[in-house]
């Protein structure tokens, strides 16, 4: 049990509106454990981005259970949620969400910052410089994001979503916005990141992305249709 990251029990979301309800997941049921790389694709409007938003405690459920590492999770306060996000997850978007106001070293320094951990100030400074490492940016540590390229952008995101060592890591198109050298790159971080234990759940458009997770999901109106667990 304890090596379950992610648990969804028959998880449903309705947007309620004044008109309409738009049933956007219909009943998700996903397991996902330590060190699993899992791609989730389908066409546009089949739920994606909701499921992930729920998987990231960004949204809530209508129905269903879910579970993160053996804790339910599925009724939290909007500060007991943040409080597991900001432990728990890392997010990489397709648009990075980098601040531009900040320095790269402290773009990637946040979450450590607004952990419930309290590091240290020397702390921090070792695991921004390992992260920055990782993806090969330390030489732009004192830049600005805007004054970076996209796929540079992209990287710097994904040191800022591992700094705190989340459980697991959710991406939404991660190549959604580079050129095909720069979303290539990208993904060999991202795999590499799993070859060394990092749990990964990543949406994405693209089938030969879709095809470097060891486990593929498709999802269509709003429920898993088939899973591949390639040889
Ligand atoms: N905040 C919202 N309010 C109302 N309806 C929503 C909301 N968010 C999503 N939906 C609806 O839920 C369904 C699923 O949307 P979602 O964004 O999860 O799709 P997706 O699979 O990520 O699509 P895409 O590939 O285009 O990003 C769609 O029909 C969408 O219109
Ligand atoms: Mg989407």
């Amino acid at each position: 049990m304890s090596d379950i990251k992610i648990l969804l029990k028959d998880v449903k979301k309705v947007f309620e509106m004044e008109d309409v309800d738009t049933y956007a997941l219909r009943g998700v049921n996903l397991e996902i454990r330590a060190g699993e790389y899992v791609s989730i694709s389908g066409p546009s409007g089949c739920g994606k981005s909701t499921l992930l938003s729920i998987l990231g405690l960004l949204d809530t459920t209508s129905e269903g259970q879910y579970f993160i590492e053996g804790t339910d999770v599925t009724h939290l306060s909007i500060d007991e949620a943040a409080e597991i996000r900001n432990s728990k997850i890392g997010f990489i978007f397709q648009s990075f969400n980098l601040i531009d106001e900040l320095s790269v070293f402290d773009n990637v320094a946040l979450p450590l910052r607004y952990s419930t951990e309290n590091f240290s100030a020397d702390q921090i400074t070792k695991r921004v410089n390992e992260g920055l490492e990782m993806v090969e940016m330390s030489h732009r540590a004192g830049h600005q994001p805007n004054q970076l390229s996209g796929g540079q952008q992209q990287r710097i995101a994904i040191a800022r979503a591992l700094v705190a060592e989340p459980a697991i890591l959710l991406v939404d198109e991660p190549t959604g916005n580079l050129d095909s050298k720069s979303g290539d790159n990208v993904m060999a971080i991202l795999a590499d990141l799993n070859n060394k234990g990092t749990t990964i759940c990543m949406v994405t458009h693209d089938p030969r992305y879709a095809n470097m997770a060891k486990r593929q999901l498709k999802l269509f109106d709003g429920k898993i249709v088939m899973t591949e667990q390639p040889a």
